[in-house]
């Protein structure tokens, strides 16, 4: 479900008219739909109920530090994967009792950092990184919380960009060394081994990867307790896939079905991470069209939404429904089900302004015909997208604004020229 729906043929979030919020805080603009975010995530909370799970919102998804207040307002926790996610999700009022620490390479001060806040573990990814945390732990005095964060090597699932459980990428400790590596930590004193860690890959639009994840999962438990480690959590990533297209994805009730089991049988507390699931589809990325042209037997729409604020398209060939966010009288409605060639839509590659072949949010795209000055809605936008946006060709990144029901506020203004040279020294 999302709350951005057209009315009377202009796009509204939640009851907020979209060209409103264009006219007041200008173009390209990230809005989001408070009110589809909190579903979202009590859609996860509900589902797996049964076992009342820490659910860590994946603050690398989207992470305003707006949105991350409203989610631990309601009773999400957060995984972080730098220093400066860190620093994030304390600011928005997270304490280290909700808080998970996961990424290959933490350095000896992101250790420390998560130490000092008592996070509730660090997913350890390597033996150097376990060794490191226990003498930065000795150091201070601490005992440190961690869930081995296992590679189960299974079959490819997602973009090979962001496949995180096949075999040979960076991610995890290999299945077949991890019992052994184990083995080497049952006494380390400054180190407890509480957990197993999987994250799968993004976005996954089936069950069966948790199934086979969580079957090799509940095995490596088992000999892990034998060797000793009192294992009490069991956390089993993100990933959960969302709808960019038409209803591909699987509500989270499919994902507990098969996940609640597995978690009583582990008898372990269960963590989720989830990203993509929450604030994906309760994000759209507004943009005006500067110019029409055709050329190359092409026709492109260029608009002043570019690569450098939604990157997925050109890194990951990802699909983004576009549509104008008021249609011309006569214009197609916005299709329930995209296809390409509906009546009245002509084939166009939606590009933005950076010098680069790769800039585009979309190609060969059916579009109602749209002129210098309409606004388009790009969708699906509020995951991953301001995340990975950039200042690339010096353009200044696009200011965020959060509805809720007819109220609107910016939660991040547009960047300044000021913005773009602050950090650079005068020499
Ligand atoms: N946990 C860990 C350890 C992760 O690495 C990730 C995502 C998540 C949780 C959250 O996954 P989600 O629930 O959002 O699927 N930039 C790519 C996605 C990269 C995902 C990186 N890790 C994209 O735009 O599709």
């Amino acid at each position: 479900m999302d709350l951005f729906s057209y009315r009377n043929r202009i796009l509204h979030c939640e009851d907020v008219a979209l060209p409103a919020l264009a006219e007041a805080y200008g173009t390209p603009l990230f809005v989001y739909s408070q009110n589809t975010l909190l579903h979202h995530l009590r859609q996860i909370q509900t589902a797996f109920a049964p076992v009342q799970p820490l659910v860590c919102y994946s603050l690398k998804t989207n992470p305003n530090v707006n949105l991350c207040r409203l989610m631990y307002e309601h009773g999400a926790g957060f995984d972080v994967t730098s220093a400066g996610e860190l620093y994030r999700a304390l600011k928005a009022g997270g304490t280290g009792h909700r808080i998970v620490f996961a990424g290959v390479g933490k350095t000896d001060a992101e250790l420390r950092y998560g130490l000092e806040n008592d996070i509730v573990f660090f997913n350890v990814e390597s033996e150097g990184e376990l060794f490191a945390l226990g003498d930065v732990a000795k150091s201070a005095g601490k005992t440190a919380r961690v869930a081995l964060r296992v590679n189960p090597d299974l079959p490819p699932k997602t973009h090979a960009k962001t496949d995180t459980s096949v075999k040979g990428v960076k991610f995890g400790l290999d299945i077949d060394t991890v019992l052994e590596f184990a083995q080497r930590a049952v006494d380390h004193e400054h180190v407890r081994v509480v957990g197993l860690h999987m994250h799968l890959g993004s976005p996954i639009l089936s069950v069966e990867p948790y199934r086979q994840g969580l079957e090799k999962g509940l095995n490596l438990i088992e000999k892990l307790r034998q060797q000793g480690h009192h294992i009490e959590y069991l956390n089993m990533g993100g990933g959960f896939g969302i709808n960019y297209k038409k209803q591909e994805a699987l509500p989270a009730t499919a994902f507990a079905e098969v996940i609640v089991p597995g978690v009583q049988k582990a008898r372990c507390k269960l963590v989720l991470e989830p990203g993509r699931f929450i604030v994906g589809n309760a994000g759209v990325l507004v943009s005006r069209v500067i110019y029409t042209k055709d050329s190359g037997g092409k026709h492109f729409v260029i608009q002043d939404a570019a690569m450098n604020d939604l990157i997925r398209p050109t890194l990951y060939d990802s699909f983004h429904r576009i549509w104008p966010v008021a249609p011309a009288p006569g214009l197609p409605a916005p299709p329930e089900d995209y296809e390409a060639d509906m009546p009245g839509t002509r084939l166009s590659d939606v590009v933005g302004p950076v010098c680069e072949s790769g800039d585009y949010l979309a190609k060969h795209r059916a579009l109602p015909p749209v002129e210098r000055g309409d606004l388009l809605a790009t969708f699906s936008a509020g995951a991953y997208g301001m995340a990975m946006s950039s200042n690339y060709n010096s353009r200044l990144r696009a200011a965020e604004v959060l509805v809720d029901g007819a109220k609107h506020r910016l939660i991040r203004r547009r960047e300044t020229f000021e913005d773009l040279v602050r950090p650079e020294m005068e020499i």
